[in-house]
Parts: C-alpha cells; structure tokens; sequence
C-alpha cells in the first residue's frame, strides 16, 4: 500500500480512500491511499507532495473483545475458543478505516456498547446515526446489540465496505448505509450519535446539533488527538452539552456529552 501526503486539501472526487489529518500544531494534510503507486504518481501531478510506502504488518487475524457484549473479528474461523459463546461482529479488512484496530475505534466501540446495554429495555427502540461510517464497524455494533441505525460517510468506497460487511454479519433491516456530506443536509434525530472525524469537523457539526441537543441525545466524538479535547468540550459546553465521560487510548481522546432535555 502506497500513501500520497499532501498540502492541498482538495475536494474534487478522487475515486481512492483518502483521509484529511490534523497533527497538533501544524497544517492539516491530505493523505490518498492506493494498493498501486501509479495512480498516486498521477495524482502528485497535480495536488504535489510526498508518496510513500506504507509497511503493513504481516495480517493475523485480529479479535477484539468488548466485556461479554460483543468480539469484534476480521476472521471468525480463528476466533479463540472463549470468545465462541459472545455476540460476534465481523469486520473485513479492506480498503475503508475501521477495523476496530485504531484506538479510536476501539475507544467509540466501548463507549458505544455501554450505552447500548444502560439503554435495557428500550435497547429495540433506540437509534443511532453513525456519521463518517467507514467499515460500518460502529452502525453495525450498534445494531448487533439491538438498535436501528444509520451510518453515513461521503466516501463511496467506504459505503460500498459498509453495506458488505451489514451482508456478512445477516443485520438486514436493521441498517442502513449512505453517501453523505456530514456537514450537508440536515441531521435526523437519533438517540445516540456517533462520530468519530477529525476535530475541525466536529467543531462545524456541533452547532448543526441544537435539535439533538434540545431532544436529549448522546453524543460519542472521537479522532480527537491530545491538545485538541479542550476545544471540543469547550465548544460543546458554549452550545449547551454537558461532558459526561472522557477517555484516552494513546495519544486519541473520545468524548462523550448527554444533553439533558
Ligand atoms: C476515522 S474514520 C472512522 C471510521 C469508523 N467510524 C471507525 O470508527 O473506525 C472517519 C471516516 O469519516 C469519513 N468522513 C470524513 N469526512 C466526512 C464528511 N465530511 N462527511 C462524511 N464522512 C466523512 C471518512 O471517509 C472516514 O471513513
């Protein structure tokens, strides 16, 4: 795999994966991701900036178990013999993020699956909108334990990831996956949204929030580096949402906030 890294944070449609990162204290990059070098070299053309190869471990087969709720695997067929009896979710490893092996995923998995069991009762009624969806991990999470959820990520590539892992894991109706700008359009309620970005676009989605807020739902933020929670919960708190549980992986926060209705 092949990483073209960039200064110029375009918006034309690339057709590769890409990723906008923010590294504290110096400018966001563009980051473009392709098994071939070829469309990369293409691509430094015109955007300019620096390709390199990525070294990718060799892949073994990765398990991640969440208390007794739930494992989430890329591989079922070497799931340990301890883990068989858990609610599974199975996650390929392919060419969208979200294989529950970044510490930001496994951060919004854990706070996702803890509302989840508090919600009990009403865990069938609850839904959730899983905004910058990419392998569906955290939707299908969601649905795993009983919601109706929503996942949305302007990424095709990431959506068509999505709907393929919502077929391997038989979640049907429970789930559906969308093209969308996160920052276009309106935001339908939801009892708990998740949304693990980048820190400059949870800072333009918090205000689009204000009927969430108003209705009492939960909301999980991550891909929050160090330096960068002290500007998210302080624009939360300026719009009205109480910090309710913070947690750190690494050098990646995720933070959750409850309105209160
Ligand atoms: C850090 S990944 C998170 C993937 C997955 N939810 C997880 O937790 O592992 C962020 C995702 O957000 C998507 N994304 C970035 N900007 C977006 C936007 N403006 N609207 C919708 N999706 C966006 C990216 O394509 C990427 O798939």
């Amino acid at each position: 795999m092949y990483v073209l890294e960039t200064r110029t944070l375009t918006t034309a449609k690339l057709e590769l994966p890409s990723a906008q990162i923010q590294r504290p204290g110096l400018p966001p990059v563009l980051q473009v991701y392709s098994p071939k070098i070829l469309p990369l070299r293409k691509l430094q053309t015109r955007f300019k900036g620096r390709i390199r190869k990525l070294h990718q471990r060799k892949s073994s087969p990765f398990h991640l178990r969440i208390r007794y709720d739930l494992v989430v695997t890329s591989d079922a067929r070497f799931l340990p013999k301890e883990f068989k009896d858990i609610p599974r979710l199975q996650i390929r490893a392919g060419p969208a993020f979200g294989t529950g092996e970044h510490a930001t995923t496994r951060l919004c998995l854990r706070y996702v699956v803890q509302f989840m069991r508090k919600r009990g009762n009403h865990l069938k009624s609850s839904s959730v909108l899983d905004l910058g969806c990419g392998t569906g991990v955290l939707a299908l999470a969601a649905a795993r334990m009983g919601a109706k959820v929503e996942g949305w990520d302007h990424d095709s590539v990431a959506v068509q990831e999505a709907n393929r892992n919502l077929r391997l894991n038989r979640l049907g109706t429970r789930v559906c996956f969308h093209v969308r700008d996160v920052l276009r359009g309106s935001v339908p309620p939801a009892n708990l949204i998740v949304a693990n970005l980048y820190d400059h676009l949870l800072l333009h989605l918090l205000p689009r929030l204000e009927s969430h807020r108003r209705a009492g739902t939960t909301l999980i933020l991550s891909g929050i580096l160090k330096g960068q929670e002290n500007g998210i919960i302080r624009t939360a708190h300026k719009l009205g949402w109480p910090l309710t549980r913070r947690g750190r992986l690494g050098r990646w926060f995720c933070l959750q906030f409850t309105s209160q209705p």
